[in-house]
C-alpha cells in the first residue's frame, strides 16, 4: 500500500478490459481529458490494455470511436495490446472493468505488487452497478451508457489520485 512517504507528483494508471477495443480506450480517452484538467500539477501516464490478445494492433471499435467522438474526445489512434508482466512494475493503478478482467489481473500481478488493483466503478459515485457492462455484443446506446459510467468513475479516480499522491 502507498503512505504518505511514496507521495509524489507522478501517476501511472492501466485500463484494462477484454479486448482493448471498446470499454478501456474509451475509459482512456476520457480520462486523459479529465486528467488534463484536473491533475495539471501532476505528471500523469495514461495507457490501456485488454486481458486477450484477440484484437492486438487494432485500432478502437468503430462505434467506440464514433461515441468518444461525440463527446468530443479522440480515441481513434489508439491500438491494442495485451496486459503485459511488465506493467506491474510500470503502473500505480490498474483498473479493471468488470469482476473477469480483476480477476486475470490478481491473478497475474506478482505477490509484491504495491499499486491498486480495481473496479473502475468502485470509483463512480452516481452508480450501482460494479461492472462497466461489455457493449461489444450489445452495441446502440450500451458505447454512450460506457462512456456515462467512465465520465463519472473519471471524478472519482481524480479524486483518489489527489488523496494519494499529493501532499496536502
Ligand atoms: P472490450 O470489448 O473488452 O470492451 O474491448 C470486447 C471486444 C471484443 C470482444 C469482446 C469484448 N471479442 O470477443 O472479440
Amino acid at each position: 500500500m502507498m503512505n504518505q512517504q511514496t507521495k509524489r507528483k507522478n501517476v501511472s494508471v492501466l485500463f484494462v478490459c477484454l479486448g482493448n477495443i471498446c470499454r478501456s480506450p474509451t475509459s482512456e480517452g476520457v480520462f486523459r481529458r479529465t486528467a488534463a484538467r484536473e491533475l495539471k500539477d501532476m505528471d500523469v501516464y495514461i495507457d490501456s490494455a485488454g486481458t486477450a490478445n484477440y484484437h492486438v494492433g487494432q485500432g478502437p471499435d468503430r462505434r467506440a470511436i464514433k461515441a468518444a467522438k461525440r463527446r468530443g474526445v479522440d480515441i481513434s489512434r489508439l491500438r491494442a495490446r495485451r496486459v503485459s508482466r511488465e506493467d506491474y512494475d510500470v503502473f500505480d493503478y490498474i483498473i479493471a472493468m468488470d469482476r473477469q478482467n480483476l480477476s486475470d489481473l490478481l491473478y497475474w500481478a506478482p505477490p509484491d505488487y504495491e499499486g491498486q488493483i480495481c473496479l473502475f466503478l468502485d470509483y463512480a459515485s452516481h452508480y450501482r452497478e460494479t461492472e462497466v457492462p461489455d457493449p461489444y455484443y450489445l452495441g446502440g446506446g450500451a458505447f454512450d451508457r460506457v462512456l456515462d459510467m467512465v465520465e463519472d468513475a473519471s471524478q472519482g479516480l481524480v479524486e483518489d489520485i489527489r488523496n494519494r499522491f499529493v501532499d496536502l
